[in-house]
């Protein structure tokens, strides 16, 4: 079998993003150094985090701890965080990098990212850190007159200013690109976006990739985080024990995550899984060296139904912004 990448080589800098990287949502702050610490050991070079999950302090902590011990070197890693809504204007978004970096104990990220194309009213970290959805007392979202043209201007000084090395989008879609790449000085490195076998966006990725800029899938077992969190996540059938991918798993020997995980990387698309378990954390970042046959893509390719669990309109937000 050829040699199979594990990375993607970036535009612009040529940085090696690993194509297997660790999902830091939903791991509570007072977990997070063990947890991170834990997925470094188990081999994870690439860390997602974003100061909206509220635990970068935690994060940090496992990092430097890993880092402290001699497991691995800084530059051996790629951190990535994102951008919170409430900081798009023009001068918060240093500052925004900044607490992040002061939070994690780190000099730079590897990646930065807008987390959402949605500029929120800025609210003062001294006040709340982070931001909401909405602020504090209202029932619907404050709109911020920030254009994202602006807000990526300031990205791109976080670029000279060596605390990114590369910048990227979440959640964008292809209308938000394209406008973007009419006037970015440094095209987006990457772009975030919910997939799986349940949401494939097969036209946005491959246009995406097309440009050069490459595609990262968050949330790869559909459902599997969705279910506490809305109607959609719990009645969804889930995708680790749908019987085509339990199928294809006993037959190739592998189990269900990573069945769904190396669909995605055959797709030139890296994966962040998130896991709490040892044992999950290892396997997930296991899966190269092998390949799905073509007519088991092909299969998975037929659960595509269009089922987005991120939509900010399930978790009742008046803000259809996939529409
Ligand atoms: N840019 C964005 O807007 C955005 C949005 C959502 C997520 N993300 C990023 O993407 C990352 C991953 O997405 P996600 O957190 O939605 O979830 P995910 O990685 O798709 O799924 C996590 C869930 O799957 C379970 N799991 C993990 N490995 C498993 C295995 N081998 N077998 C069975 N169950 C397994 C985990 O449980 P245990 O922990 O108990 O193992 C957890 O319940 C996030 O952590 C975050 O970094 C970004």
């Amino acid at each position: 079998m050829a040699q199979q990448q594990t990375h993607i080589e970036l535009n612009r800098t040529g940085d090696k993003m690993p194509l297997v990287g660790f999902g830091c949502w939903k791991i509570d702050d007072s977990d997070c150094e063990d947890t991170i610490y834990n997925a470094i050991k188990a081999g994870y070079r690439l860390i997602d985090g974003a100061a909206v999950y509220e635990n970068e302090v935690g994060v940090g902590r496992g990092i430097n701890k890993a880092i402290k011990e001699g497991i691995v070197k800084r530059e051996d890693l790629f951190v990535v965080t994102k951008l919170w809504n409430t900081y798009h204007q023009k001068d918060h978004v240093r500052p925004a990098i900044d607490r992040s970096l002061k939070d994690m104990g780190l000099d730079y990220v590897d990646l930065y990212l807008i987390h959402f194309p949605v500029p929120t009213k800025y609210v003062d970290p001294a006040v709340k850190y982070p931001g909401g959805w909405i602020e504090e007392g209202k029932e619907t979202i404050s709109y911020e007159r920030s254009p994202i043209h602006v807000c990526w201007a300031e990205m791109e000084k976080l670029v000279d200013a060596k605390v990114a090395r590369n910048i990227g989008v979440s959640n964008f879609n292809v209308m938000a690109l394209l406008d973007l790449f009419t006037y970015c000085r440094y095209k987006p490195a990457t772009l975030q976006v919910e997939l799986h076998p349940y949401l494939q966006q097969k036209r946005l990725v491959e246009w995406v990739q097309k440009q050069g800029v490459a595609v990262t899938a968050y949330s790869s077992f559909g459902p599997a985080s969705y279910v506490t969190m809305s109607d959609e996540g719990k009645t969804a059938k889930p995708l680790l024990s749908h019987e085509l991918v339990q199928d294809i798993a006993s037959r190739t020997g592998k189990s269900p995550a990573q069945v769904l995980l190396r669909w995605s990387v055959q797709r030139n698309v890296a994966v962040i899984p998130k896991s709490m378990h040892q044992e999950r954390m290892k396997t997930n970042l296991d899966i190269f060296g092998w390949t799905l046959d073509q007519k088991d893509v092909d299969a998975i390719n037929k659960l595509e139904m269009g089922a987005r669990f991120n939509d900010t309109v399930t978790y009742g937000l008046d803000l259809p912004l996939f529409d």
